[in-house]
């Protein structure tokens, strides 16, 4: 009798812990991460920021696509289809990388983690120190100004 209640309750730990691993993979694909995308399929070649790897870093480029396009969803649209099929006509960001790293090869993903991942380079660029003439000094310092 204990023993057959003993069987039951594992089942029951079972079947739970089975129901829990179920709805934590289906959530993980229904929101493709586009940090997890990009660690995996980019960041061999990309850095985040300055000292590049064998491409330009992120943030820069980041920067360029934020400068061309007002609007985030064209620039993510943009984005993805260089990744999909990079061409000299298509690069915006720096024509010199060519020369100097090559043309990049066209990354294999689908199209849920294209946007995810276009989105994810899209979104580190947030102004500051990698924008157009942003963040350079227009402090006056030391205060003091409000001191009679
Ligand atoms: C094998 C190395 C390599 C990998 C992997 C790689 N890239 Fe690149 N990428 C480059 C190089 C080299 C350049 C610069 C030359 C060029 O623009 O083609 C570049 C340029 C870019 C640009 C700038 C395009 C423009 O308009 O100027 C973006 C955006 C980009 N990569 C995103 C990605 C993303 C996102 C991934 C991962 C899904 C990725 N790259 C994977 C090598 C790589």
């Amino acid at each position: 009798m204990n023993k057959i209640n003993d069987m039951l309750t594992k089942a029951k730990v079972l079947a739970l812990s089975g129901l829990m691993l179920w709805g934590f993979s289906s959530t993980a694909s229904a929101a493709v991460d586009g940090k997890a995308v990009f660690d995996r399929s980019c960041s061999v070649c990309h850095s985040i920021t300055p000292p590049p790897k064998s491409a330009p870093p992120i943030l820069p480029i980041s920067a360029r696509y934020h400068q061309r396009y007002s609007s985030r969803a064209e620039g993510i649209k943009q984005m993805a289809d260089f990744i999909k099929a990079p061409s000299k006509e298509k690069v915006l960001a720096d024509q010199q990388a060519i020369t100097r790293f090559g043309l990049m090869p066209a990354i294999p993903l689908s199209a849920e983690e294209l946007a995810a991942v276009s989105a994810w380079v899209w979104d580190q660029y947030s102004g500051g120190q990698w924008g157009p003439g942003k963040g350079q000094g227009r402090g006056t310092g030391q205060g003091g100004c409000y001191q009679q």
